[in-house]
């Protein structure tokens, strides 16, 4: 979570740069945001509460307030400005608690992203020193020990020993008032160098798009390097082996994907109609590809498919799916639960990573355990130039094209797509899978109209003000109650949890009272005659029906029809889900494309 933006160059609108590459990073947190900035040996810093999106850069605003870009005379100056979007983890949203933080003479000053796990020890230990602290954050506590260091040391030594003393992921961009460097360190979350036109001129980023409209030559630094720029040149050292390294530029084909709202009101809702295009895209996925990775699992001992949260349900309706399909048993683990699986791990097993960011920390790390084992990893991966696309064996890429909204959609009928290809590769029918999955995107550019918006809008206003509903579902449609109650939650507020079917009557089912909503999934598969009998017991409670299904069953109060799409039942089923949600939202005067707490990318354990 969190982004981080620094600029390095002599661009005389250096913060407004900043500015403006925060608010392509505000998926990673947006709760608050702060820049500073570094002109005549002095620093300036402006923090605010909110979100940067709703901020236009004004230069007599900055005059006015703590940063004065009117000081800056000489255009061949060197300007430097670090800014941050924050996600809270350590204190709350609060002006003193936003980035960057900074020692009390504001003689260092740092952005930072991750958690240091040990900083109320080492904040102690400062304490004792005479360190006063004015946020509750754990970022502050870098500051101050890097400043203790530099009691003694350099300004770059003393973040190499600092780095050896904080446990825990971070990324951080740190510079100090005396000081001309601007220095970048990482372990664990990620921090990406753009090599400006001028090749004097340096980004560092937490993602490449926010630099993207000013160059396309990245450095990636690696867990556990430092990036050292100074007098237009950068140095890079490898803080595990005490030693300078060099680093190669890399030339990426990236297109600066501007995701415009267009004609919809919200990303979500736009995202959810591009399924119509999305599906049709992961259909044509490189039949090889898909080919090269079911033979790895087919000869893998043990394959686990590892994700978390949305991605964690995609990856357990791929378990449902192997066994139906390919006849196979895989294991699915969240990745913060996969260090439990670590001693079933061989050189001989596989791992198969979903991840729409490829940046989430839990299952990187997921990826970590597996490599210390020798086990080759796969990624189903969204955005290609991610940190797990860079550390897999093998890449497949969804195609699913930019996601803003934190609540993912397209992504995922996008991974169901692929895993369910990958079941038919399997089994020696990736023609069979890719047929099917490609007349089930012709279905859903069917369905997806406004008069069924317009059909789902009547029962999102009838059940606007519930405080509880449930989804159920059997089979690989288990999952996707889960996923469903995802959603709902997410964006509407609304208490929203899945069961698989036959579990209500061993507890849940207490739950039910006079018209609480269940919303029962029924594909035509071998599962519908039980879960039409768990609808019906939900019923006999007084529970409210909705039946999301391909034909009308007397238990439904209301139907809400989707296409007969047998194996790809899954896909199509979470697609209402997805609207009901987005109308819920909106209904609820939420923000759906950025709710509350949440943060689209999370990169932290
Ligand atoms: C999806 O709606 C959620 N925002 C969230 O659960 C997400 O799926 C999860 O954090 C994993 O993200 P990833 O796909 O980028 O790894």
């Amino acid at each position: 979570m969190c982004g981080i933006f620094s600029y390095y160059g002599k661009k005389h609108n250096a913060p407004e740069i900043v500015v403006e590459g925060l608010k392509c990073l505000e998926y990673r947190g947006y709760d608050s945001w702060g820049i500073a900035y570094k002109s005549n040996d002095k620093i300036f810093i402006h923090k605010k509460v909110g979100k940067i999106s709703d901020y236009t850069i004004n230069k007599d605003h900055f005059r006015s307030s703590e940063i004065s870009i009117g000081e800056v005379e000489d255009p061949n100056e060197i300007k430097i400005s670090i800014g941050h979007s924050r996600w809270a983890t350590h204190g709350g949203v609060t002006k003193s608690n936003a980035h960057p933080h900074f020692t009390e003479d504001k003689d260092i000053v740092l952005v930072h992203n991750g958690i240091f796990e040990n900083y109320l020890e080492v904040k102690a230990f400062l304490q004792k020193k005479g360190h006063n602290f004015h946020s509750d954050t754990d970022t502050e506590v870098i500051a101050h020990l890097i400043a203790e260091h530099c009691k003694t040391h350099s300004f770059e030594d003393s973040i190499k020993l600092a780095c050896k003393e904080i446990e825990g992921r971070y990324a951080f961009v740190a510079i100090k008032k005396d000081s001309k460097q601007l220095i970048s360190a990482r372990k664990g979350s990620p921090l990406i160098i753009g090599v400006g036109k001028n090749e004097d001129e340096y980004y560092v980023a937490s993602d490449i798009p926010a630099f993207l409209p000013y160059t396309n030559k990245v450095i990636y630094l690696d867990d556990n390097q430092m990036s050292i720029i100074e007098d237009g040149k950068i140095r890079f050292y490898d803080l595990e082996k005490g030693k300078d390294i060099e680093k190669r530029i890399i030339e990426i084909d990236l297109d600066i994907e501007h995701a415009e709202k267009g004609e919809f009101p919200h990303f979500m809702i736009k995202e959810i109609m591009e399924q119509k295009d999305t599906l049709h895209r992961a259909c044509n996925a490189n039949s090889e590809l898909i080919e090269q990775v079911a033979n790895e699992i087919k000869k893998a001992f043990g394959t686990y498919i590892v994700g978390c949260g949305t991605a964690g349900k995609v990856c357990m309706v791929g378990e449902y799916l192997f066994s139906a399909i390919a006849k196979k048993h895989i294991n699915f683990s969240f990745g913060s639960e996969f260090s439990c699986h670590k001693h079933f791990l061989t050189d001989k097993s596989l791992m198969i990573c979903v991840s729409q960011s490829g940046e989430t920390a839990d299952t990187l790390e997921a990826i970590e355990i597996a490599k210390e084992k020798g086990v080759k990893i796969v990624s189903i991966v969204n955005v290609e130039s991610s940190t797990m696309a860079r550390i897999s064996d093998i890449v497949i890429p969804i195609k699913a094209g930019l996601e803003k909204a934190v609540a993912s959609t397209k992504a995922t009928t996008s991974q169901l797509a692929i895993l369910t290809l990958l079941a038919y590769a399997c089994n020696g029918g990736i023609h069979e899978g890719k047929q099917l999955l490609i007349d089930t995107a012709g279905q859903i550019n069917d369905m997806l109209n406004p008069r069924y918006e317009g059909y789902i809008m009547e029962l999102a206003k009838r059940i606007k003000d519930v405080e509880s509903m449930y989804i159920i579902g059997r089979g690989s449609n288990y999952p996707i109650a889960l996923e469903a109650a995802i959603k709902l939650q997410e964006v509407s507020y609304i208490h929203a949890e899945g069961f698989a079917g036959g579990e209500l009557k061993h507890g849940p089912i207490a739950l039910i009272s006079e018209n609480t909503p269940v919303i029962a999934l029924v594909a035509n598969d071998e599962c519908k005659k039980e879960i039409l009998s768990n609808a019906m017991e939900v019923k006999s409670r007084g529970g409210y029906i909705i039946g999301v299904s391909p034909d009308n069953h007397e238990v439904f109060d209301y139907w809400i029809k989707v296409p007969d799409t047998g194996d790809a039942s899954p896909i199509v089923n979470i697609i209402p889900i997805q609207i009901l949600s987005y109308q819920l939202a909106v209904l609820r005067k939420n923000d759906p494309d950025q709710p509350r707490n949440l943060a689209k990318s999370v990169t932290v354990k």
